[in-house]
C-alpha cells in the first residue's frame, strides 16, 4: 500500500460575516507578514448579528467547510458573533469529520485572558452585537480568567450597518454611537475599560472615543488576537508546519466583488481585489 502523502501547505483562513475581519487580518499581516492569508467574507448573508443560534452556526459551518475545500488546515474566525455562537459546536462536533482541517479558532479567548489586566476598578464594559451579548460568551470567558471582574454588556445593533454602509463620518454614527455609550454607562460609573468585542467596531474608533468618559480606556481586539496567534503557532509545530509562507493574500466574497473592492480599503487600509465565490 502506498504511503499518504503529506498534504500541501496552504493559506491560513480568515472569516468575518463582511468586513469587520479585515481589521483582524490587517494585525496578522502586519505581526506574521510570512504567511500567506485566504480571507472570505460571507457579505452575501451579513450581518450575523441579529441572526439566530442555529443559523450563525449554519452559516459558519459552511465557511469552515469552504476553507477546507481550498485545503486550509487552520482556520481564524475573525468574528466576535460566529465565535461566540459557533466556534465551540464547529470545535467539537464537526471539526473531527472535516477533512484535511486541523483547527478553528476564534477572536473571544485572546481577547478574554488579558482583558482584566486593563482595569483598576474591577468593572469593565464589552460592547458587541446583540447575538454576542446574547450568547453571554464573553462574561462566562472572562469568569474563568478573571472572576472577580465585574462585566457590563451593551448591544450596539446599528453600528455594524453604520460600517458596512460606510456611514461612519456623519451625524447618525456619531447619534448612534453616543446613544450606546450612555446606556453602557448607565449600568455602571465604575467601567474603567471598555473592550470593542465586534471587529468592525475599531472602524468607529474616533466616534467612541469622543463619548467616553475621560480616563476610560479603550480596547480593540486585532492586536490581542494576533499576539495570541503568534504564541499558538509557536506552542503548535504540527499546525504550524502545514502552512505557506509567500506572503500572499487573496479575498473572497460571498456578495459582489465589485462592492467588497470599494470598500475594503477602509478596513484594511489598502486597495484589494477579490473573487465571488459560492459556500
Ligand atoms: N464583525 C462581526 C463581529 O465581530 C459582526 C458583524 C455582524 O453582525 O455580522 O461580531
Amino acid at each position: 500500500m502506498l504511503p499518504a502523502s503529506a498534504p500541501h501547505p496552504a493559506p491560513i483562513g480568515v472569516f468575518d460575516s463582511g468586513y469587520g475581519g479585515l481589521t483582524v487580518l490587517r494585525e496578522f499581516i502586519d505581526a506574521l507578514p510570512q504567511y500567506d492569508y485566504l480571507y472570505l467574507g460571507d457579505n452575501a448573508r451579513t450581518p450575523y448579528g441579529t441572526r439566530s443560534f442555529e443559523t450563525v452556526y449554519q452559516y459558519t459551518l459552511e465557511a469552515v467547510r469552504w476553507f477546507a475545500r481550498q485545503g486550509c488546515a487552520l482556520v481564524i474566525l475573525a468574528c466576535n458573533t460566529a465565535s461566540a455562537k459557533a466556534l465551540r459546536s464547529i470545535q467539537q462536533n464537526d471539526l473531527p469529520h472535516i477533512a484535511g482541517l486541523r483547527r478553528v479558532l476564534g477572536v473571544l479567548r485572546p481577547s478574554t485572558e488579558s482583558i482584566g489586566q486593563h482595569s483598576h476598578s474591577g468593572s469593565i464594559g464589552i460592547l458587541a452585537t446583540r447575538g454576542t451579548v446574547a450568547s453571554l460568551s464573553y462574561p462566562t470567558e472572562i469568569a474563568h480568567f478573571f472572576p472577580h471582574l465585574k462585566v457590563y454588556q451593551q448591544a450596539c445593533p446599528m453600528w455594524v450597518p453604520l460600517v458596512e454602509n460606510n456611514k461612519i463620518d456623519t451625524p447618525g454614527a456619531d447619534y448612534f454611537v453616543g446613544e450606546s455609550l450612555r446606556a453602557l454607562f448607565a449600568q455602571s460609573a465604575q467601567i474603567d475599560t471598555v473592550l470593542l468585542a465586534c471587529t468592525h467596531y475599531p472602524l468607529l474608533h474616533k466616534q467612541i472615543a469622543a463619548h467616553l468618559p475621560a480616563g476610560v480606556r479603550l480596547v480593540s481586539q486585532g492586536k490581542l488576537v494576533a499576539a495570541s496567534l503568534e504564541d499558538y503557532l509557536q506552542r503548535h509545530p504540527e499546525i504550524d508546519c502545514l502552512l505557506s509562507r509567500n506572503g500572499t493574500r487573496s479575498f473572497c466574497t460571498t456578495d459582489s466583488t465589485r462592492d467588497f473592492d470599494a470598500h475594503s480599503a477602509l478596513f484594511f487600509g489598502e486597495a484589494v481585489h477579490s473573487r465571488q465565490v459560492s459556500l
